[in-house]
């Protein structure tokens, strides 16, 4: 990670609450990392409005405008590499990177996941859990490869489950835990810099 702020693309979906929170932290030079554009895989979401209030480039790249997956993914990595990251946040982001995107920023690419890794991957974790009867949940921020929230992981955070609580109430207390570890973290991969070494992710070089 270079001693300029580290320069980082974030891409969502949704309400962009986790890219709000990186663009707060982001606004004091000492959290060494600012955002330099930020992606979405559709249009109207507020997490680009966000972007927009904060006088960040935006982007839309949907699935839909392409003849396949294939050119969507190489004109998402074309896009994103294009701002020279040295990371990338997936935020909410509802789409799978593919190959042609982790070939070129691979190693570099960072989703946060509203479960704890391993347990409920895919798009409905906090409901998995849930259902599932756990006690435990939380959090997991975590490297990108190409399964399914099953690259390294960077960190996690538990939120424990309360009686009563319905699919809304629980996730909406995810959300508090995972912008909280997902600033902390982002920040010191930019300060330290990172080293994945198997499974393990380290801070430092
Ligand atoms: C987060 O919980 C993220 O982990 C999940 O969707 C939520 C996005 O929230 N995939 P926001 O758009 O950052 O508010």
């Amino acid at each position: 990670m270079p001693a300029a702020p580290a320069r980082l693309v974030v891409l969502v979906s949704g309400s962009g609450t986790n890219l709000q929170a990186l663009l707060d932290a982001a606004a004091d030079p000492a959290y060494g990392a600012r955002v330099v554009a930020v992606g979405a895989d559709r249009e109207g979401i507020e997490g680009l409005r966000r972007a927009e209030r904060a006088g960040v480039p935006t982007f839309v790249r949907k699935v839909g405008q392409f003849t396949s997956r294939e050119h969507w993914d190489r004109a998402l990595a074309d896009t994103v590499a294009a701002f020279e990251p040295d990371l990338v946040v997936l935020a909410g982001f509802m789409k799978l990177v593919g190959p042609e995107f982790l070939g070129r920023l691979g190693g570099r690419v960072v989703n946060t996941h509203p479960a704890l890794s391993p347990s409920f991957p895919g798009m409905h974790g906090p409901a998995d859990a849930l259902a599932y009867g756990v006690k435990v949940t939380g959090a997991t921020l975590f490297v990108v490869d190409d399964g399914v929230d099953t690259g390294p992981i960077v960190a996690q955070v538990p939120v424990p489950v309360e009686e009563g609580d319905t699919v809304e109430s629980l996730h909406d207390r995810i959300k508090v835990a995972e912008r909280a570890m997902l600033v902390d973290a982002v920040g010191r991969m930019a300060r330290e810099g990172f080293l994945v070494d198997g499974r393990t992710v380290r801070f430092g070089t």
